[in-house]
């Protein structure tokens, strides 16, 4: 069985004293590949450096809303040549967070929109972060034409009816660990209503820890918990669950084996 862990913070400071093995156990326990997340442009030049090192581990690059306070030309620049580097595979995560709100909304608009076009111009998908700003989220992917490319909504929070609207606009729907939760109904809920060809998984990690391991640091080798939390959810075989979100993976990010293959 080959999972992929399709968002990872890798870079993050949670796996400074352990990063290598927490990689290697991942490959150990079955995940076939890992694409870790810049956040910021530290985290995107340390994210781009970890997936050089791993023939198996790609790398998103993007501005994250929390972040998009420092958002520049300069900054711009700086994501529109390291994207360019054969290991990087989606522009991401970017979005709107008016949870915590550390970012304000006009700065955060701004630098979704930006990366959106700078993302269509590179030819890249995007992975975008959605937390509590679902409807202007859809507007300005649907005005910016976000999905061109392909793209995913990441730690998908909506209800069904939400997701649905997503993969009419070209986007799969990627389910974090919390799916392990018994509580998790509305996540749930958005399990059974998608297709499997329109499902990601994901750890987040070191975010979101699924049970059994809720309370302790995440990993992408845990990126199975959420495999069989949905396999048990849509009453289907583990294999299929992991077959599935797999070759959607791959075709999302034009993965194969262990090298991008580069569009025509
Ligand atoms: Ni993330």
């Amino acid at each position: 069985m080959g999972l992929i862990d399709s968002h990872a913070h890798l870079d993050l400071s949670e796996f400074n004293t352990d990063r290598d093995a927490v990689i290697k156990r991942a490959r150990t326990e079955g995940v076939v590949s890992i694409v870790t997340i810049g956040i910021g442009l530290e985290e995107c030049r340390a994210a781009l450096q970890i997936a050089q090192q791993w023939p198996f581990v790609y790398a998103a690059l993007g501005i994250h809303p929390h972040n998009a306070g420092r958002w520049s030309a300069q900054v711009r620049d700086f994501l529109e040549h390291a994207a360019r580097q054969p290991k990087v595979v989606a522009l991401g995560e970017i979005g709107l967070d008016f949870y915590r709100n550390r970012s304000s909304k006009e700065d955060q608009r701004r630098c979704f929109r930006d990366q959106i076009g700078l993302a269509k111009s590179l030819k890249l998908p995007v992975i975008i972060h959605d937390r509590e700003a679902h409807r202007e989220t859809l507007d300005i992917v649907r005005e910016e034409h976000a999905g061109e490319y392909g793209g995913v909504f990441h730690c998908f929070s909506g209800d069904a009816a939400l997701a649905r609207k997503c993969i009419d606009l070209g986007f799969y729907i990627s389910i974090p660990g919390t799916v392990t939760f018994r509580n998790a109904s509305l996540l749930h809920e958005v399990v059974r209503a998608v297709p499997l060809e329109y499902l990601l998984i994901e750890t987040d990690c070191p975010f979101l820890t699924p049970v059994p391991f809720r309370g302790k640091r995440n990993e992408p080798a845990y990126v199975r918990y959420v495999a069989e939390a949905i396999a048990a959810l849509k009453q289907l075989p583990l294999e299929e669950v992991a077959y599935a979100t797999t070759k959607n993976t791959k075709r999302l990010f034009r993965l194969s084996g262990d090298e991008r293959i580069t569009s025509p």
